[in-house]
């Protein structure tokens, strides 16, 4: 089995944390986005992913050098501009040679889906395209997808308004597609897979869909992001993962209570850390509070400062003693 992964996005939403990291390079607790993804993708039985990279590829590149994540082989396609999700998709199939039936995944999702059921179940039924859906509370910002009784996909509407959701089972972000699709997305231009391709198949009755309720969340916002984190160290995906980095320096004095404190991080004396992420290499100085918010990499929050409000310091910021920072990224952008 191969699969391409879309993981050329902007990470707009996590910004500053995108500024100098792609989305699906950021940490989770010990390892980067990516390694889940493509982890989950092997368990299913992928043996070859296709990157579709395009904002910061290098940094793919020079972390994966031997082409090789985790026992599976990456290869890299890199979009010239971005081409949207299907124009991705499109670009990648052709740079890998893909021929055959092939997973699609957007990057930022971490689920515990059997992918394994999804392909079987596309085969059995000989659909064009098999999408998997999970529930959610607000399907706003998500592709909503109304089905029948047996998962024939009836419409694919991308982030629709709240009140004209037709129901919370939205795309998981998770396909197994037909060559032939690849035919009918124009290359070289952007196509969405979502508001272009699938509306087309739901019209000829070719879009197919297994619901499911397995653990899944898109981590392309800060508070899931944070919140994707925090579920891996309660253990609500199984074994709970350490916390504390064993690189980490936390004082005795420290109180660090349900964060996670990454490599080469330090939080002294007194510095009271809650609900939180402290990145790689970042120093929480004395008697300083942060409570739901994220310290970036080297990011410094000095003696008495308090982080609150799902604050993000970006990349090496700096908040000087006793500052106030609640609910702001720092530095600012739009
Ligand atoms: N290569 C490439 N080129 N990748 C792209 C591009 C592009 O032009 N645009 C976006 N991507 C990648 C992103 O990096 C991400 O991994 C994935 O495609 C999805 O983009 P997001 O920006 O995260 O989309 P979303 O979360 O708003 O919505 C999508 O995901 C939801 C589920 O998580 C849609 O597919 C929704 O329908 C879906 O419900
Ligand atoms: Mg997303």
């Amino acid at each position: 089995m191969k699969a391409v992964v879309l993981v050329g996005g902007f990470g707009t939403r996590l910004r500053p944390l995108t500024v100098t990291t792609p989305k699906q390079m950021l940490p989770v607790v010990d390892r980067p986005m990516i390694e889940y993804v493509v982890s989950t993708l092997k368990r299913a039985g992928v043996s070859e992913v296709v990157l579709a990279l395009g904002y910061k590829e290098d940094l793919f590149r020079a972390a994966y050098p031997d082409a090789e994540c985790g026992g599976v082989s990456l290869s890299y396609a890199v979009e010239p501009e971005p081409l949207d999700t299907a124009g991705a998709v499109r670009f990648a199939a052709d740079a890998a040679g893909l021929d055959e039936p092939f997973i699609v995944v957007n990057g930022d999702v971490l689920t515990d889906f059997d992918i394994g059921s999804l392909w079987d179940r596309h085969h059995a039924l000989g659909a064009m395209a098999t999408i998997a859906l999970t529930r959610v509370e607000d399907p706003s910002r998500f592709g909503v997808v109304p089905t029948d009784a047996e998962g024939r996909v009836l419409g694919f509407i991308e982030k629709p308004s709240r009140d004209e959701a037709p129901t919370d089972w939205i795309n998981a972000g998770i396909y197994v597609l037909e060559p032939e699709i690849l035919e009918r997305i124009a290359s070289g231009r952007r196509v969405s897979i979502e508001r272009e391709v699938f509306p087309e198949i739901v019209a000829e009755r070719g879009l197919w869909a297994v619901h499911s309720d397995a653990y899944w969340i898109d981590i392309g916002t800060p508070a899931t992001y944070m919140h994707a984190q925090l579920d891996l160290i309660d253990g609500v995906r199984g074994a709970a993962l350490p916390a504390e980095s064993p690189e980490a320096s936390v004082d005795a004095d420290a109180e660090v209570e349900r964060s996670v404190v990454m490599a080469a991080a330090t939080v002294a004396g007194g510095a009271v850390v809650r609900d939180s992420i402290i990145m790689g290499g970042a120093v929480i100085a004395a008697d300083a509070l942060v409570d739901g918010s994220i310290v970036g990499p080297r990011a410094r929050v000095g003696e008495g400062a308090k982080i609150t409000g799902m604050s993000i310091l970006g990349d090496g910021q700096n908040v000087g003693a006793g500052q106030l920072v609640d609910g702001l990224k720092i530095p600012m952008s739009d």
